[in-house]
């Protein structure tokens, strides 16, 4: 097991390069199944889901290389349709493997992503979707059996709620579908108008991915591709947070300002002056941090839950009181004990939370309970008196690339250690 130690109160300052978006990879390397060939993914970050996600490939009989940041999938002996159990359980968002395998084997099998550290993932529309397009899903003793029986075929789907992996479970199901499918209220982030590109350069037909309403026209075969992943919008968002909570300078390279229209005018709000283009992102902030008005997270374009766990813990250090909604996951706020324990002052209510700004932040030992809400205690840690131990980081590898290194590049005093 390791822990992160963190010695507080050292300035984010420099310049960093954003590492490839997990919410993109994962979704890419499952669409890799639906193509016959080879598929060479650059920009691919270097985090356990990532390594889960390929761990499936291999389980179906994809062969899967590593050079730097660049995986090459050879997808062409693929011959299984079942996820085991464990590779399940290592990654929740594994439940996006389905429409690939059951687009390209025409069955497949895998077990009930179940709950997670964010509350319980529902999986119904995602079923509900499948099910109009031809595939008739049993569910037993935590199992999906899925079948096509004649193949899948083109529907009009419209989805209760813009769900991300619903959608692009929903996009992979349907590129080797027979007909048409036409979606609507998808989910438009980018990491769907990215898996849109990929598939599309490995011979899909998709449009209007960005849009609330995707048309896909079912193709007979996909082929493999270079592909390059986008660059990861919260990962940006955490190095912004870090630099403004410690009153630092920073320059993103490989960012995408266009990606974070709803969290840049937040860190303004707060006192940061920002400048960006193309694909670099600059924060400073030199005088103390001020409260914000109201937080509500939405699906994109709305402000990303996920930067959420992020601002919370900016904000705690920001002068005057801060008020965040929490509408996409119900479990988002379990890191708020530990933050309290550092000396943050929030205050939550189901959806609702109060963050009361503090003058000084202290160091203790906390707990990650999840992937963002771990990086919020280090962000907060970056900015306390004293020595911070965070325990449970496994939670924070899944979505950050050695974060320990990019942060001592930044000044910060970090380091992992093996208990
Ligand atoms: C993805 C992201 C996650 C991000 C989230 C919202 C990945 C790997 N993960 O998760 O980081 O926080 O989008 O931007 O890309 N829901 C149902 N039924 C369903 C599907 C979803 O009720 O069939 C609910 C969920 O419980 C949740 C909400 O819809 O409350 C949003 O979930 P969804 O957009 O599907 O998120 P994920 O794809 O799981």
């Amino acid at each position: 097991m390791q822990k992160l130690v963190i010695t507080g109160e050292k300035k984010i300052n420099g310049e960093i390069s954003v590492h490839g978006a997990k919410n993109a990879a994962l979704p890419l390397l499952a669409a890799c199944v639906l193509t016959n060939g080879i598929v060479t993914m650059q920009n691919c970050p270097k985090l356990s889901d990532v390594y889960a996600s390929c761990r499936i490939l291999t389980c179906l009989g994809c062969k899967c290389q590593r050079f730097g940041d660049t995986v090459k999938i050879d997808t062409t002996g693929i011959s299984k349709h079942e996820v085991p159990e464990d590779l399940m359980r290592e990654m929740r968002s594994s439940i996006v493997f389905l429409g690939a395998i059951l687009g390209r084997m025409g069955k497949c099998r895998l077990s009930f992503p179940g709950g997670c550290e964010l509350g319980p993932r529902p999986i119904d529309m995602h079923i509900s979707a499948l099910k109009q397009m031809g595939a008739e899903i049993v569910e037993e003793h935590g199992l999906l059996d899925c079948s096509v029986g004649k193949g899948l075929h083109g529907a009009k789907i419209m989805l209760s709620f813009p769900s991300v992996g619903a959608t692009e479970n929903i996009m992979m199901a349907a590129v080797l579908a027979k007909g048409d499918t036409i979606i609507q209220n998808v989910a438009r982030e980018p990491e769907i108008t990215d898996l849109a590109n990929f598939l599309n350069m490995c011979g899909a037909r998709i449009t209007g991915a960005g849009g609330s309403t995707i048309c896909i026209s079912g193709v007979k075969e996909l082929h493999g591709c270079d592909y390059s992943v986008m660059p990861d919008r919260i990962v940006a968002a955490t190095y912004l947070g870090a630099a403004a909570i410690t009153g630092g300078e920073i320059r993103l390279n490989n960012a995408r300002p266009s990606d974070l229209e709803a969290v840049l005018p937040v860190f303004e709000e707060m006192g940061c002056r920002i400048y960006s283009y193309s694909d670099n992102i600059y924060l400073s902030c030199h005088k103390p941090l001020k409260a914000v008005k109201t937080i509500r997270t939405m699906p994109y374009p709305g402000f990303p839950t996920d930067a959420q766990s992020i601002l919370l813990a900016v904000l705690s250090k920001a002068h005057g009181t801060s008020v965040i909604v929490e509408n996409i996951f119900e479990n988002r706020y379990r890191q708020v004990d530990e933050l309290v324990r550092m000396g943050c002052d929030i205050k939550t209510e189901g959806k609702v939370a109060v963050v009361e700004g503090v003058k000084k932040l202290y160091g203790a030992n906390v707990i990650s309970t999840d992937l963002r809400g771990g990086i919020a205690l280090v962000l907060a840690a970056l900015a306390a008196e004293g020595e911070t131990v965070v325990e449970n980081i496994k939670l924070i590898d899944r979505g950050y690339d050695k974060i320990e290194t990019s942060l001592s590049q930044l000044g910060a005093n970090i380091k992992r250690i093996s208990m």
